[in-house]
Parts: structure tokens; C-alpha cells; sequence
């Protein structure tokens, strides 16, 4: 049961995965907080948080490290910026001059702020120093919100085979080498490959290249080993996945590759929170429902219809959560209008209905 895994002194590390609008952010801050209510000195790393659940957690732009949630001993709150967090790794891990060709060159820019799944790669860096810290008693982990679930367990391999790819190798060859053979690259007819490169760069870095591109080298190698150091962090005793879905055909199809991913990976997977399920309705069938709508007045008539389209769709839904395949399921009900304060995360029920 969720209640007893965010309990339990040996969990540490709670992730919370899923497709996009599901509600990771919103069951993050709940498991969070419930678990700071424990006594257990807890931070919650959120991505995105909706403007009033940011403000219920006294998020704001400059919430890049935890800090106190004001109503709630023992929480704290932190979001994720990646171009900073970017620049905070480039900053402690080159010197001075180094650190500040790379943050103002146009290439690293983009990379930081645009490159597909940057964002799943830095909240994997920030987990890793908040768990290096080791100031925490639970971190709750919110995932960005990816095309894909998946995106988040693909991203240090992909930010690794991109630094391993053909630009990076073109680009580090030279400067191994001790110098930039741009003027060989050109006479041998790369034309296009090199006009692309200073596009990529800007005409002046050209200049600086075998600086950068060495200190991005130096950098860029450092994040890789503790994107993979962070990644098997994640495998060991002590974190738990929780894949949160919708009871909806598409989001249910994700959680089901992400469940067989974690199980595949070898990532401990706790459960599957289903969120949103509708609300529990009256204990009356469908056949009843037509039988009464025999002799009722045309009100009670239309809220019978309304009723047993209520019963198809829960009938629907209940199908759609037993085809997951998962060790625990706990159920949030849909809740009337946003969560988005305090007292609308406790009253989730982490202890309510499995299955
Ligand atoms: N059980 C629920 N009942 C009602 N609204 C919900 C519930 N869970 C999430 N929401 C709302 O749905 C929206 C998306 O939730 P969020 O947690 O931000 O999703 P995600 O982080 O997966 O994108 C938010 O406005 C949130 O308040
Ligand atoms: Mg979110």
C-alpha cells in the first residue's frame, strides 16, 4: 500500500511516473506531504506545478533548492529549472574561464534549453544531489512532462549516445588532437557538415573551439558517469516507482509499456496509482434503472439516463484498470473542481482502495 511504503524508514527515493496531465505533479505533492505529516523530513521536486499548487507550496521562480513549505513541518519544495541546473554543473565542474566560454556559447544554450530530453536528464542530476546530500529522509520525485513516460529511463542513455555522437566526435577529434582542423575540413570539400557547425556555433566561437569543445568534453564526461551512477541509484533498495495513470485507454496503454520498462530494467516498481476514477454511484443496475424508468415522471426519467451512462462509463473503466498488470494499485477518486491547496492534498486517500 502506498500509505505504508511512504512510511516505511527505508524508502527514500519516490518517483512518480506517468503520461502527461495525469496528475504526477499533484500525487508527488500529496505522497510529499502526507509523509512530511509523518515526521519524515521530506522534499518534493516538482516540475511544472499548476500556478496554485506552486503558490500552496510557496513555489516560486526562485524555488531551485528546497525550501520550507511554510504550513507543513518537515516539507520542502523545489522546482526544477534545467538550463540553471545546467549551468550550476558547468560551473562546479570547469574552471572560471572554461565554465564561462561554455555557458555563453550558442551550441551549449540550445543544448541546455532545447535538446529532447535535457529536462528528464537534469531532474536525474538534481536527484542525485539531493540524495548526495543525504539531508533527506524521502525525496518525492515528480517526472517532467515527456511525450513519453518513457523519455525519463531513455535519458542518460540518449544525453551519452548524443555526447557519443558524430558532432561531438567531429567537434573533439581536433581539439584532442591540439588544434581545429577547420581549414583541412573545408578543403576536403565538408562544406555543408562545416557551414552547419559555425551555423550551430556562431562564427566567433570557431575561435575558441578547442577550449570549449575540451571543457565540454571534460564536463559533458563527468555528467554521463553520475547520470548512470544516479540510474543505478535508482535500482537499489530504497526507491520506488510509482506509475500514476488515468483510467483511460491511451494513458492505461502507456502505464502498461512503463510497468513492462521498470520490470525490464529491473527498476523496482511500487504500484500504479489510478487517479481520477469517477465517483462511486448508486447500487442500482441498468435493467433496474430501465425498469424504474417505466413509471417515472420525465425528471426522474432523464436523471435514469444520466444514471446509467454514469454505469456504462464506470463498467468502462472498471474494464480498463484490470487489464493492468501491476504489484498494487491504489485509486484516487476524481475530485470536484482542482487540487491545488493544502487541504485538498491531504484529503487524498493514500491509504484507500487497492486492488
Ligand atoms: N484526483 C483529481 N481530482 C481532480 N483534479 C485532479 C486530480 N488529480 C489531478 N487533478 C488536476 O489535474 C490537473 C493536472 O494534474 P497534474 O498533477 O498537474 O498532472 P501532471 O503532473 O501529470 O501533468 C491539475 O489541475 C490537477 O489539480
Ligand atoms: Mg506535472
Amino acid at each position: 500500500m502506498i500509505k505504508d511504503l511512504l512510511s516505511d524508514p527505508t524508502t527514500r527515493v519516490i518517483l512518480c511516473c506517468g503520461a502527461g496531465g495525469v496528475g504526477k505533479t499533484t500525487t508527488a505533492a500529496a505522497i510529499a506531504l502526507q509523509a512530511a505529516d509523518q515526521g519524515r523530513k521530506t522534499v518534493v521536486l516538482t516540475i511544472d506545478p499548476a500556478r496554485r499548487l506552486a503558490q500552496a507550496l510557496g513555489l516560486n521562480e526562485l524555488s531551485f533548492e528546497p525550501h520550507a513549505v511554510k504550513a507543513v513541518p518537515n516539507l520542502y519544495a523545489m522546482q526544477l529549472d534545467m538550463k540553471r541546473t545546467f549551468d550550476e554543473i558547468v560551473l562546479a565542474h570547469a574552471d572560471a574561464d572554461r565554465a564561462r566560454t561554455i555557458l555563453e556559447n550558442p551550441f551549449y544554450i540550445s543544448l541546455s534549453s532545447s535538446f529532447a530530453g535535457t529536462q528528464e536528464y537534469m531532474a536525474m542530476e538534481k536527484l542525485g544531489q539531493l540524495l548526495a546530500s543525504q539531508e533527506w529522509d524521502l525525496i518525492v520525485v515528480d517526472t517532467p512532462p515527456s511525450r513519453s513516460a518513457l523519455d525519463f529511463l531513455d535519458a542518460p542513455a540518449r544525453l551519452g549516445s548524443f555526447l557519443d555522437g558524430r558532432l561531438i566526435k567531429f567537434l573533439t577529434t581536433p581539439a584532442k588532437a591540439g588544434g581545429w582542423a577547420i581549414t583541412r575540413i573545408l578543403n576536403t570539400g565538408i562544406q555543408l557538415f562545416a557551414s552547419t557547425i559555425s551555423k550551430i556555433l556562431g562564427g566567433q566561437i570557431l575561435t575558441d573551439i578547442s577550449a570549449f569543445v575540451s571543457a565540454l568534453d571534460s564536463v559533458f564526461g563527468g555528467f554521463r558517469k553520475r547520470a548512470d551512477e544516479t540510474y543505478q541509484l535508482l535500482k537499489a533498495p530504497g526507491s520506488a516507482f510509482i506509475v500514476v495513470a488515468v483510467p483511460e485507454r491511451d494513458p492505461i496503454r502507456e502505464a502498461e509499456f512503463f510497468i513492462d520498462r521498470l520490470n525490464s530494467e529491473g527498476m523496482p516498481l511500487a504500484g500504479v496509482i489510478v487517479n481520477r476514477v469517477s465517483p462511486s454511484l448508486a447500487p442500482i443496475t441498468i435493467s433496474e434503472s430501465k425498469e424504474l424508468q417505466k413509471s417515472a415522471s420525465p425528471e426522474l426519467n432523464s436523471a435514469l439516463d444520466l444514471h446509467i451512462e454514469n454505469v456504462r462509463a464506470k463498467t468502462n473503466e472498471e474494464r480498463l484498470i484490470k487489464t493492468i498488470k501491476a504489484p498494487a494499485l491504489l485509486r484516487i477518486e476524481d475530485a470536484d473542481g482542482e487540487i491545488s491547496d493544502i487541504a485538498g492534498l491531504r484529503s487524498i486517500d493514500l491509504a484507500g482502495k487497492s486492488l
